[in-house]
């Protein structure tokens, strides 16, 4: 049955579609442990996976195969099962009177979709007419420690190359690396199946397709995305995204061009205090962030920041964030979290 309008403040039938995977198992968890005000919950999947279970507050729950009856009296769909399911099923959950946070690429670019971080743009999600979209992984991490920065002076020019984790392409491709480094070290060869070419012990430029200027698609998450949730149309961006033999979470190192010099002082002040952010920085020590620290943390751990010695207005920063949990659940469960403490839950039905 449709509903005219959603009210979750107190509590909330939800679904999560693609709750077998690396990003919907970690949902679940979320739910549970930040003690989302969930009445039901719904675990949604493909055939492959309808029958099996998981456990949710000590109680077994069935997955099923997502129907087309799936979102009836579901009030919020947490979605991340890959684009092309999302653009099956995202609209007939609104139709259905849902909201749904998508953590695919589907709608992240549609203007009337809002792209919401909540530590940077939280008041984008009230204008949302159904459907929120998580932005990218790299883009969520990256947001969240340039953004308070830009607060205090405008970036001019973001240059970023990313390390990303097996995690990205989700818990095949986790598995598959694992394989693949056991294989390695028995002196057999890799298989690849998820990945092009083996990701243990080596690493290669992200596979998804390249455009005429020889960007990825992945490249252009972070272009296109970081200037939607900034609202910085004109920001110059660029980025080089690889995939590293990394099991979790991904590593980024960010050259930030200001009008005037930034100091390193001021910027590790701002970062100390911002929020879903953790300043790790011991030079006596060469400590930084990295990726097996991030694993399993909500905060995104940045630091190395230094003056970039080729440019006065140069600053340089290296993080460390967990992706399956800031780069996507985490930041979607925020967003849930955000609707249900402003009360931006009205459901316009039939907007799409
Ligand atoms: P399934 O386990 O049935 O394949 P990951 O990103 O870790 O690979 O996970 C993808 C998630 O999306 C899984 O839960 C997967 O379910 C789900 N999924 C993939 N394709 C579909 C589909 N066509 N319909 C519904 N769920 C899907």
């Amino acid at each position: 049955m449709k509903k005219e309008e959603n009210n979750l403040s107190d509590s909330c039938k939800v679904a999560i579609l693609g709750a077998t995977g690396a990003v919907g198992t970690e949902l679940l968890e979320l739910l549970q442990t930040r003690n989302f005000p969930v009445t039901e919950l719904k675990l949604l999947a493909s055939e492959r996976s309808a029958g099996s279970t998981l456990k949710f507050k000590g109680q077994n729950l069935q997955v099923e195969a997502v129907t087309d009856d799936s979102f009836q009296e579901v009030d919020l769909v947490l979605a991340s099962a890959g684009a092309s399911t999302s653009k099956v099923w995202a609209k007939k959950a609104v139709e259905a009177g849902a909201i749904v946070i998508d953590n695919s690429s589907a709608f992240r670019m549609d203007p009337e979709v809002p792209l919401v971080v909540p530590e940077v743009n939280p008041k984008a999600a009230a204008l949302h007419k159904g459907i929120i979209a998580n932005p990218n992984c790299t883009t969520i991490l990256m947001s969240v420690a340039v953004w308070p920065l830009h607060q205090i002076q405008p970036v001019q020019r973001l240059v970023v190359a990313t390390y990303q984790s097996a995690s990205g392409a989700g818990a095949r491709a986790m598995a598959e690396m694992k394989t693949q480094a056991k294989e390695i070290l028995d002196g057999e060869a890799p298989t690849t199946d998820i990945f092009p070419y083996p990701l243990a012990f080596n690493l290669f430029p992200h596979n998804s397709q390249l455009n005429e200027q020889g960007y990825c698609q992945e490249e252009m998450k972070m272009v296109n995305e970081t200037r939607k949730i900034f609202g910085y149309n004109e920001l110059r961006i660029t980025a080089t995204c690889i995939r590293v033999p990394v099991l979790r979470a991904h590593s980024e190192a960010i050259n930030l061009e200001f009008a005037q010099p930034f100091s390193v002082v001021k910027a590790r002040e701002i970062l100390s205090q911002a929020p879903g952010v953790k300043l790790v920085e011991n030079w006596q020590e060469n400590y930084f962030p990295m990726p097996m620290e991030a694993s399993g943390k909500d905060d995104v751990l940045v630091g190395r920041i230094r003056q970039d010695i080729s440019h006065p207005g140069g600053l340089e920063l290296w993080l460390s964030g967990d992706q399956i949990r800031k780069g996507a659940a985490l930041n979607a469960v925020q967003i849930a979290e955000l609707l249900v403490a402003k009360n931006w839950l009205r459901t316009p039905v039939g907007t799409f």
